[in-house]
């Protein structure tokens, strides 16, 4: 069946033809931009569910199918071959870089791997316990007053000096404001050292004690950061659009991300899921009590790392992971008991009618925290891994809306529902 080239909206006596739009993968829009001028009246989608902000060719999502595609390629073949940095270098720039492409990026991000002095002094600033996210957007925002010729882009060379100085220093912020919680000495990074492997030094070497890490590590890391690396219009990358729309420099808006992916129902959600399993290990919450409770509209309680706006069906990044912890534990000769309460949980709720009914599956936060654990990540350190995986997806989102020219800044309408005209009471007669 072809698809028609317009849709016909009836408001009263009123009738207009909207323009469709349609994707390469089939995906049809509506085009409603000139849905006021023409009718005086506006959508209503609070949540943005069945809203199509922008168009984008970085990531495709089919979620009923449990399809995830990076600039085309599927998700699993990601699984063995290439690293974080290719992949990042793949979302930014549109294709797969050449060889000497992936060496002039990589090797700008060991030359900016290290912190301004000055930016070292602002972690001091903080209290010891402060929560790494706020360290996080507090410290990419403050990049911009260190880079402050990155405001404007002329060319994509510096997109890509400035893409590489923040994929590079967000890990080193990361690991420092997990040094500075634990009165650790900051580690500098290791120029000889990868990306995760310099990380992980950056994390879990002292002065007089090189952390190595094992190669099965490594390769989990690079795993879980290249499944985080983009997920088209989610709350995070939204929120850097629309920072960015306003032509907030590329800092500013990955700081606005950080932000948002904070919150439990998004990336935070890697925290709950770990919270919610250790409740359940020392009994003070049963599997069933945890299903009854998320069934409960009431409890305000909901099953964490389960649903997801798009995902009706598997999300195939849980799946990965799902595969992998099993693998990752046992090649690391980790034994976590969470990893059978997660798989008992979700067996019983894939089998439980209200989770059907909703097509509610695991999620990417489902099983990763289980993975990070093994690795020694520390569970208040799991949503900063998350922001580390999706920075590119930031970035290549931030870049793809800075050169369309069609881009205005982002600015929803409302429905107003207060007080119709009031008059001023002065405040002797209220
Ligand atoms: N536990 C219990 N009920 C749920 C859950 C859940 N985890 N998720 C959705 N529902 C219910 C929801 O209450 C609604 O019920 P009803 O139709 O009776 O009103 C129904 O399922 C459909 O929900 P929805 O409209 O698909 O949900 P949403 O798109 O508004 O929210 C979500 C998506 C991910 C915020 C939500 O599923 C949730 O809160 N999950 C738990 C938190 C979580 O794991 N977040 C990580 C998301 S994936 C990674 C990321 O993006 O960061």
């Amino acid at each position: 069946m072809t698809t028609p080239k317009a849709a016909t909206l009836t408001i009263g006596e009123q009738s207009i033809e909207l323009p469709l739009i349609e994707g390469t993968e089939g995906e049809v829009g509506i085009d409603i931009s000139q849905l006021r001028a023409k009718t005086g009246a506006v959508t209503f989608d609070p949540a943005f569910g069945n809203t199509g902000a922008c168009t984008s060719a970085i990531t495709f999502i089919d979620g009923e199918k449990g399809i995830l595609r990076y600039r085309g390629i599927p998700i699993d073949q990601f699984q063995k071959s290439p690293n974080f940095i290719e992949v990042a270098w793949l979302l930014i720039f549109g294709r797969l870089p050449k060889k000497d492409e992936l060496q002039r990026f990589s090797e700008k991000l060991t030359a900016h791997a290290h912190l301004h002095e000055a930016m070292k002094h602002h972690f001091e600033g903080f209290p010891v316990n402060a929560p790494p996210m706020a360290i996080l957007s507090a410290m990419i925002n403050a990049m911009s007053c260190f880079d402050e010729h990155f405001g404007r882009f002329e060319d994509d060379e510096q997109i890509e000096d400035a893409a590489a100085r923040l994929i590079s220093r967000v890990r080193t912020i990361a690991a420092y404001s997990y040094r500075r919680t634990n009165g650790l000495p900051f580690m500098y990074p290791d120029p000889s050292l990868r990306y995760v492997a310099n990380f992980l030094h950056m994390m879990f070497s002292m002065p007089y004690n090189q952390y190595i890490a094992e190669d099965e590590v490594d390769e989990a890391l690079n795993l879980f950061l290249i499944l985080h690396a983009d997920h088209e219009q989610n709350c995070s990358t939204s929120t850097v659009r629309v920072v960015g729309s306003s032509q907030a420099n590329l800092f500013a808006s990955c700081a606005a991300g950080v932000g948002a992916l904070w919150g439990p129902l998004h990336g935070g959600a890697n925290v709950a899921v770990i919270d919610m399993l250790e409740k359940i290990r020392s009994g003070g919450l049963s599997a069933e009590k945890c299903l009854e409770l998320a069934k409960d509209k009431n409890s305000g309680f909901k099953l964490m790392g389960f649903g997801h706006r798009v995902y009706k069906n598997f999300d195939p990044r849980a799946k990965i992971l799902k595969a992998q912890s099993d693998k990752v534990l046992k090649k690391l000769g980790v034994q976590d008991p969470l990893l059978e309460i997660a798989q008992e949980l979700e067996e019983a709720a894939l089998k439980d009618q209200y989770f059907v009914d909703r097509k509610l599956y695991p999620n990417v936060d489902f099983y990763s925290g289980i993975i990070l654990r093994a690795i020694g990540i520390p569970v208040e350190m799991f949503t900063v891994m998350f922001a580390i995986g999706r920075l590119p997806g930031w970035i290549s989102q931030w870049r793809e809306q800075h050169d369309d020219t069609s881009t205005r800044i982002a600015r929803p309408r409302q429905i107003y529902t207060g007080n119709t005209l009031t008059d001023y009471t002065p405040m002797s007669e209220r």
